[in-house]
């Protein structure tokens, strides 16, 4: 019968996480807008956007998070926040970079790009860090764990971001190991069966794709969504 456009039964919320550069924001556009981007910057804050799927007659909305993987320049910012306020689809953390200006200038304006009436500065330590790094896994169910499959380093890093989730997240989020940019087929430095291995050695789902070339990612978050159902 009919049902309305927002009308779900199940709504699951899913975290990217990996380094930065690996292709999580391009990941979540193509999913949720089939859209994809050559020229992404870094993600500033907190985002995220939603894609309802039909699953067994039942209606998963998905709402997908996703962040800057790094820990340097524009990520410092998130450091010492100050308000999280809702903005369409973005969440803002306001806040003071505790690194100099560099990267709060570049919040300030995509603050006034989105016009944000307030902006706060909060001089405190990065404690606060530990407060949205637990919020932006709180209530999470599934989790893609993304790295660049012709960036070794992004697969090294695999391990420290599973201690993140398993110190933050729920013990029974279902994680995806997915490994990016596989369009880049004569660049792949990360040989598939390492993953898979590596996949399997810890318990986790693992699929390669292509943001690029919309390769895989409706099965990724399909596959992660019909684990959690
Ligand atoms: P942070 O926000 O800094 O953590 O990075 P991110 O993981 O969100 O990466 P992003 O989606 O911004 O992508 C980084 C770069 O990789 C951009 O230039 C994208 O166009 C490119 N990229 C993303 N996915 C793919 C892909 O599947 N294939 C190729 N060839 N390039 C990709
Ligand atoms: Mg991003």
């Amino acid at each position: 019968g009919y049902r309305a456009e927002d009308d779900y039964d199940y709504l699951f919320k899913v975290v990217l996480i990996g380094d930065s550069g690996v292709g999580k924001s391009n990941l979540l556009s193509r999913f949720t807008r089939n859209e994809f981007n050559l020229e992404s910057k870094s993600t500033i804050g907190v985002e995220f956007a939603t894609r309802s799927l039909n699953v067994d007659g039942k209606i998963i909305k998905a709402q997908i998070w996703d962040t800057a993987g790094q820990e340097s320049g524009l990520a410092n910012a998130i450091c010492s926040v100050l308000k999280i306020e809702k903005v369409g689809r973005y969440v803002l953390l306001i806040s003071r970079d505790p690194k100099g200006r560099e990267g709060f200038d570049e919040l300030e304006k995509f603050v006034r790009e989105k016009q944000v009436s307030s902006c706060f500065l909060l001089d405190s330590g990065c404690e606060r860090y530990r407060a949205i790094t637990s919020a932006y896994y709180r209530g999470a169910v599934g989790a893609l764990l993304v790295y660049d499959v012709t960036r070794h380093a992004t697969f090294g890093s695999v391990e420290r971001w599973l201690r993140e989730l398993r110190d933050h997240a729920d013990p029974n989020i279902v994680v995806m190991l997915i490994g990016n940019k596989s369009d880049l087929r004569h660049l792949v430095a990360v040989p598939t069966e390492d993953a898979k291995s590596f996949a399997e050695r810890e318990s986790l789902f693992f699929m390669e794709t292509s943001a690029l070339e919309a390769t895989n990612v409706d099965n990724a978050f399909t596959e992660v969504l019909t684990q959690i159902y």
